[in-house]
């Protein structure tokens, strides 16, 4: 008797009935026979209708060479728990917190996912439970998601990824997916990074079916739209690589005094191709190894080929340039047509008229004894004043040539001045 008395009191002392609260006491009612694997309908036939939204996500990183997209979301998982239901007007509460563990959810997975980091642990996390049974649960994590990308125009393309999430094991006829409206832009808790602009989320409801027991699945597809942000690749490769084609554009095609300055063009124009085939390296070493070329590549290659194309043409003129000074050849008179109407008329005028003036003396005026000695001085005189004019003309040839490739080469700089800014151009406006 005393005993049992002082058990009586021992209990007493330890729980106080008054202290347990509406929730534990919600709980202790609503969980007592309740079995957390069983699907939480009255009747089996019955199909459970699974709300899956997105409330945020930050695109971390999207790797184009893995074909990968790291984002953190939270996905709220809202369903109707047909056992978990209680008389609002006799507890007067709303909601209770619940561990999950001690309920049934349903297995979600986003199965396009590769790895998934979730932020708190599974025997950690709660669920919602409002009074008519709603169960509204909350997935966060961290998602690497594997992601078709097309860079055809990489650096202005968009990209779309289709993240799937779904009951992993419950067939449509158990769970059905349902999900909320498109996420447009300008919303506060879906963003991009530094590179990449969020666009918009586009969300619809598929299946998907295994043959072998004709089981469907239901599931829900969010399409995730984002826009590169081509700045840095305009700042880093395309406006660099238009700079260094205009200097070697302006080194190859320079008007040039003689031979030595010419062949030193070639070595620019071999050295800026090295150049323009590291920053091609740089474009290829971040993109998938596709069978097409993105925008940017062939900007770079299409440059490479202007600079190749230069070189060429400055070897051809220094090969003919220095054919032209070998093999004394004479300049033809188209040359001398075109020098002349273009602003060299004087410099024509002047040689010609001193090449062409001939000079003409009587010998017979020396007589006398010493007739013999002006006639040598005379012979001496004249061949002084031959090689005198073969040198003008010499001097003559060589002016000539040089100014006649100087147009040429001037005319080249600006073609491929030209072809050059046409390229880039087509490259800015796509
Ligand atoms: C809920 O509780 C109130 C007060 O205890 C009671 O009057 C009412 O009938 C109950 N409602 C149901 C549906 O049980
Ligand atoms: C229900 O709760 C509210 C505040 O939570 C309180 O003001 C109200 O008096 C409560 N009603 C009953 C019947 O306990
Ligand atoms: C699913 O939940 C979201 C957010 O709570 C809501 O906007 C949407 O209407 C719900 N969808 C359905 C079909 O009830
Ligand atoms: C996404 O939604 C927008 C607006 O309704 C629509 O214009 C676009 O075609 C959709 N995209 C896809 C891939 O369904
Ligand atoms: C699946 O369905 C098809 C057509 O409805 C049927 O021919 C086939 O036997 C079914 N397979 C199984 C395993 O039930």
């Amino acid at each position: 008797m005393f005993n049992f008395s002082i058990f009586i009191l021992i209990i007493l002392f330890f729980k106080n009935p008054n202290a347990i609260t509406v929730s534990e006491k919600l709980k202790n009612v609503l969980l007592e026979g309740y079995d957390t694997s069983i699907r939480p309908v009255m009747n089996e036939k019955d199909v459970l209708t699974l709300n899956i939204s997105m409330n945020s996500l930050t695109v971390l990183t999207l790797d184009p060479d893995q074909e990968t997209v790291v984002f953190s979301s939270e996905f709220i998982l809202q369903w109707q728990d047909q056992f978990l239901f209680w008389n609002m007007s006799e507890y007067n509460v709303t909601w209770i917190k619940l561990k999950a563990d001690f309920v049934w959810t349903p297995d979600t997975v986003v199965s396009t996912s590769i790895e998934n980091t979730p932020l708190i642990e599974a025997s950690d996390r709660y669920i919602n439970l409002r009074y008519d049974g709603t169960v509204r649960q909350s997935y966060y994590g961290v998602f690497t998601n594997l992601c078709d990308m097309n860079v055809d125009k990489f650096p202005y393309d968009k990209q779309n990824c289709k993240i799937a999430i779904g009951p992993w094991s419950y067939i449509i006829q158990e769970v059905q997916c349902v999900t909320g409206p498109e996420i447009g832009p300008d919303q506060n808790y879906f963003l991009g990074n530094s590179e990449w602009d969020f666009l918009r989320i586009n969300t619809s409801i598929a299946q998907s079916f295994d043959k072998d027991v004709n089981f469907t699945y239901s599931e829900v597809h969010f399409q995730l739209h984002v826009k590169r942000r081509p700045q840095f690749y305009i700042w880093v490769l395309l406006i660099p690589t238009y700079i260094i084609t205009v200097i070697c554009l302006f080194g190859l095609f320079t008007p040039t005094f003689n031979q030595g300055m010419r062949e030193e063009r070639v070595n620019l124009g071999i050295t800026t191709l090295l150049s323009s085939a590291v920053i091609l390296q740089i474009v290829a070493s971040s993109m998938p190894k596709t069978s097409e070329l993105p925008l940017l590549g062939n900007f770079i290659l299409a440059e490479i080929f202007v600079v190749a194309i230069g070189v060429l043409f400055s070897v051809i003129v220094l090969s003919l340039h220095h054919r032209a000074h070998t093999r004394e050849w004479k300049p033809p008179n188209w040359i001398l047509a075109i020098l002349r109407f273009t602003g060299s008329r004087k410099f024509l005028t002047k040689h010609i008229s001193r090449i062409s003036h001939k000079t003409t003396y009587d010998r017979a005026r020396f007589t006398g004894e010493n007739a013999h000695l002006v006639q040598n001085l005379d012979d001496a005189l004249t061949s002084v004043r031959d090689f005198i004019k073969e040198e003008d003309r010499d001097l003559f040839r060589e002016l000539t040539w040089i100014k006649f490739f100087d147009r040429l080469d001037f005319l080249l700089l600006i073609i491929f001045q030209v072809g050059n800014a046409l390229v880039t151009m087509f490259l800015v406006i796509n």
